[in-house]
């Protein structure tokens, strides 16, 4: 796959991966804070009895109030302004009218669309009391991104991210999602390259500075097998094991990696509410 100057290429997907400068990076600088600060928001709102509708709305008023819109509203044909995944949903989860429970682990995915750029990142956050093989999950989960992140930098290759992920994920006898990866962004919710989350050596493409991409691993307790629901959205697990996720997006910089939607509050790894 070929590079191309994002600020000279047009604002769709053009087979060619787009290298982005100073204007982009303030953009996503900007959007991700927004992001960040919106999931920070959240934290004290997740809670046993809370709807994943009422969350939805939270999220939308959020971004009218603050100038940004939600990217997954009416997102080919999504109605929703978040995703919401529940246990054994693994993405995509659709906001509705059920409270969540005392003991349920939610994904909680928000895309902000501030001046034209694309914030992306999803935390994972505990619903009262959790098992304890449900937060040893999430914790695999979010180390497996965070070395995810680490193998960014520019010569090293998407595979390296892959290989750093499934590598640790597997290691902690957690299953790698392959269905779903992450990607480039930008201008745009979803462009070149994917993300892959597990090793992909003959596809690899290699980092340069100016990329911004999200890295989101999706890992299971139980094995890796997905199925999509009638609902045309919402991804669960095949064995309905439990499943979570972490997204940040970042960008490729001189000498590594840049995180566009770390948490102003410390809040990365939303803790159990008491
Ligand atoms: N935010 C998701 C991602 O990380 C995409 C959601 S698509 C939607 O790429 F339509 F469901 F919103
Ligand atoms: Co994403
Ligand atoms: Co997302």
């Amino acid at each position: 796959m070929n590079y191309v100057d994002a600020t000279i290429a047009p604002t769709r997907k053009t087979g060619h991966i787009k290298l982005h400068g100073p204007e982009a990076f303030a953009g996503m600088r900007k959007a991700g804070h927004l992001t960040a600060t919106l999931l920070d928001a959240l934290v004290p709102l997740v809670r046993p009895g809370v709807t994943t509708g009422a969350i939805d709305r939270f999220c939308f008023d959020f971004a009218m109030a603050h100038d940004a819109y939600p990217a997954p509203l009416d997102y080919r044909g999504f109605r929703k302004s978040v995703c919401t995944s529940i246990n054994h949903v693994v993405c995509h989860g659709i906001p509705d009218d059920k409270p969540l429970r005392d003991g349920d682990i939610v994904n909680i995915d928000v895309t902000l669309i501030v001046d034209g750029w694309h914030g992306d990142s999803s935390r994972m956050y505990q619903v009262g009391n959790v098992a304890r093989r449900a937060v040893r999950l999430i914790e695999v989960t979010y180390e497996a991104l965070q070395r995810g992140i680490a193998a960014v930098k520019p010569g090293a290759t998407t595979h390296d991210i892959g290989v750093a992920i499934q590598t640790y994920a597997e290691a902690e006898r957690c299953s790698v999602v392959r269905e779903f990866c992450g990607h480039g962004l930008g201008q745009l919710f979803h462009d070149e390259p994917n993300i892959l989350h597990y090793a992909h050596k003959t596809s690899a493409v290699e980092l340069k500075p100016g990329m911004i991409f999200t890295i989101e691993p999706m890992l299971n307790l139980g094995r890796p097998h997905v199925k999509v629901l009638a609902d045309g959205w919402t991804a669960v697990t095949r064995d309905r094991s439990l499943s979570a996720q972490f997204e940040h997006s970042v960008g490729v910089t001189a000498t590594g990696v840049e995180i566009f939607t770390q948490s102003p509050s410390g809040l990365d790894f939303p803790p159990a509410q008491v």
